[in-house]
């Protein structure tokens, strides 16, 4: 069989990207630790105020666990509890959020950090904080007529 040269060369490209791919969720996964939402850890949404930790949002210093702080956060229609996260930089903190009512987003602008909060599941992601600064965090899931107005803000600051 002939193949064209640039016929070959748009072969090994495509298996090749393929492999990357492949690679990259590997590592993502496997490495890194990150997969996709799992409906491991559910919550009766009309009840979120009253089940810790939700009943006590805001950032939390915790003792003996893979992670410094605890970031606790609700999300309803059309804002999130607390309305500011302040963590110190380099603390390694895991935001736990989840939705009083319909699907929202939390998107940390600049970051890594962005879940899917869905009423009835505990959307969790740990991370280091390691510059200062203010990020915006934004609800990037259509909510309704409030949802380009829901925003809060995460505040890494120098104890310094
Ligand atoms: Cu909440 Cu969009």
């Amino acid at each position: 069989m002939h193949l064209h040269k640039y016929e070959k060369y748009w072969l090994v490209f495509g298996v090749g990207s393929l492999i990357v791919f492949l690679l990259i969720t590997g590592i993502m996964a496997f490495h890194n630790g990150s997969h996709p939402p799992s409906a491991k850890n559910t919550i009766n949404h009309e009840k979120v105020d009253e089940i810790a930790p939700f009943n006590n949002p805001g950032v939390h210093k915790v003792e003996g666990k893979d992670w410094d702080y605890e970031a606790v956060v609700v999300a309803s229609a059309f804002y999130y509890d607390p309305p500011v996260l302040e963590v110190p930089v380099g603390a390694k903190v895991k935001f736990i959020a989840t939705s009083k009512d319909v699907v929202h987003g939390f998107g940390v602008a600049g970051t890594n950090i962005n879940m899917m909060l869905e009423p009835g599941y505990v959307s969790e992601y740990v991370t280091t904080v390691n510059k200062v600064g203010e990020y915006l965090i934004v609800c990037n899931e259509y909510c309704g007529a409030g949802h380009a107005q829901m925003h809060s803000m995460l505040k890494v600051v120098d104890p310094k």
